[in-house]
């Protein structure tokens, strides 16, 4: 972990979803390595489990699916009765797979759309209930390049992604005076299992090596680096930022 900035997060008191893996599991350490507290949630509570346990005492797994309303409330229940008033939410959670649009099965574009678009609102809710009671806190959503721009075989993840950057920003104006930042990193081409994800499910006859010469004109990057942008966002000195869709994709939405 680079360039960690001792106890910038003191006091904070954070949930993390997708903390099991990639990006998620990379912000909640960050978090935790400048010293919030973190409720590290995943759906794989194994996955969030592995994380708590590298983190130690400054973290609790919780399992919880974020596309589930009663998930989203027992898990928030649960967070608050250890950290008590949450004042931060980092929102990692996320799937993907790549089909043809005019193949795409409907329960496979509800899915995506549940877990990306309704899971990041109904954590994010949740979120603004906790701080409008403790006196504030920041939100940072995840979305993609992908939330950007158009991407072929992509239609259900495009939309969820848009989703969440515009969910942002109405978030975003609505809370502004009431102590609120919600803010959106818009990643591409982050080296996790998400990629796998995607490799995996590429329609016939199409190429992974085209589709990822489009997507990274840097080459790949690493969770890590996305989590130091997250834990600036969250932090104090970006207190004059809301609204704000900050890219890290290697110059891909130039
Ligand atoms: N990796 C990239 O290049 C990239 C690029 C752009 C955006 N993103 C976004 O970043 C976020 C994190 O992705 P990642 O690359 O770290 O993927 P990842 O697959 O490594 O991690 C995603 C995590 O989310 C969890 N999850 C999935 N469904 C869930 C649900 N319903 N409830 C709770 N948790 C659930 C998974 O169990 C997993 O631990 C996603 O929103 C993704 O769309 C990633």
């Amino acid at each position: 972990m680079t360039n960690v900035v001792a106890n910038r997060h003191a006091g904070r008191l954070a949930i993390v979803t997708g903390a099991g893996s990639g990006l998620g599991k990379a912000t909640a350490e960050r978090l935790a390595a400048e010293g919030a507290r973190v409720a590290c949630v995943d759906i794989a509570l194994a996955s969030a489990t592995s994380t708590a346990d590298g983190i130690g005492d400054a973290a609790k797994a919780l399992q919880c699916d974020v596309s589930d309303p009663a998930s989203v409330t027992a898990c928030v229940e649960h967070a608050v009765a250890w950290l008590g008033n949450i004042n931060l939410a980092v929102t990692c959670a996320g799937i993907g797979t790549l089909a043809h649009s005019h193949e795409l099965e409907f329960a496979e574009w509800k899915r995506i759309l549940d877990v990306n678009l309704t899971g990041t609102f109904l954590i994010a809710q949740a979120a603004v209930k906790q701080m409008l009671v403790g006196g504030g806190g920041r939100i940072v959503t995840i979305a993609s390049n992908a939330g950007l721009m158009g991407q072929p075989f992509s239609a259900a993840y495009c939309a969820s992604k848009g989703g969440v950057v515009n969910l942002t920003r109405a978030l975003a104006d609505e809370y502004i005076k009431r102590g609120i930042t919600v803010n959106c990193v818009a990643p591409g081409g982050i080296d996790t299992p998400l990629q796998g994800a995607f490799a995996q499910s590429l329609p016939e006859g199409t190429s992974w090596k085209d589709m990822r010469k489009s997507m990274t004109p840097l080459g790949n990057s690493q969770p890590e680096e996305v989590a130091s942008v997250v834990a600036f966002i969250a932090s104090d000195e970006a207190r004059y930022m809301t609204g704000s869709i900050v890219s890290i994709d290697g110059g891909l939405t130039l």
